[in-house]
């Protein structure tokens, strides 16, 4: 079973992934992670500001092929990997679940957040969120709201889907 959760930043993609993983035993694999560990930068701005947003989405592409052959994982992915049509059919080959969060309650967990390049400036941020929104619905095969829900019933209601 390979699961593999999208959605906006700080959707809470990877504490949800964390919890169930360890629920059910597997292993949780957060995509932005192995980027930042096979870029040799210090942090996913850094290779935003030092190598750009295109090298960014090779690597995100390069580490999405290499984990699409495992099984038993839970997947957090970087809200941006749907905008590829070349992530596209890695993504198909699992189970994906898009955690939805209105932009209000994004807004409100990302204020003293420097970790996202996209997300610094909201009025840009707000753009993206319209654009890709419609794009997370129809690259997944369930969507969980998660507004005024806690860590623990996101999880209470991806399980129903497993
Ligand atoms: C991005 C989302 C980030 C990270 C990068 C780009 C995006 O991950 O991959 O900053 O394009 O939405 P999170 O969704 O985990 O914040």
């Amino acid at each position: 079973m390979k699961i593999i959760l999208i959605g906006f930043m700080g959707s809470g993609k990877t504490t949800a992934a964390n919890i169930l993983a360890k629920k059910l035993g597997l292993e949780a694999i957060e995509v932005d992670q192995l980027i930042q560990e096979r870029s040799g930068r210090r942090s996913i701005s850094d290779i935003f500001t030092l190598d750009g947003e295109e090298h960014f989405r090779d690597l995100e592409t390069a580490v999405l092929r290499e984990i699409s052959n495992l099984d038993n994982t839970i997947v957090s992915t970087g809200g941006g990997i749907v905008m590829k049509n070349r992530n596209r059919a890695f993504l198909k080959k699992s189970k994906v679940i898009f955690l939805k969060t209105s932009f209000k309650v994004l807004e409100k967990r990302l204020r003293d957040d420097n970790s996202r390049p996209l997300f610094k400036d909201k009025i840009k941020a707000k753009k993206l969120f319209n654009r890709r929104k419609n794009i997370y619905e129809k690259w997944s095969d369930h969507i969980v709201i998660t507004d005024k829900k806690s860590a623990a019933e996101v999880v209470m209601n991806l399980l129903k889907y497993l």
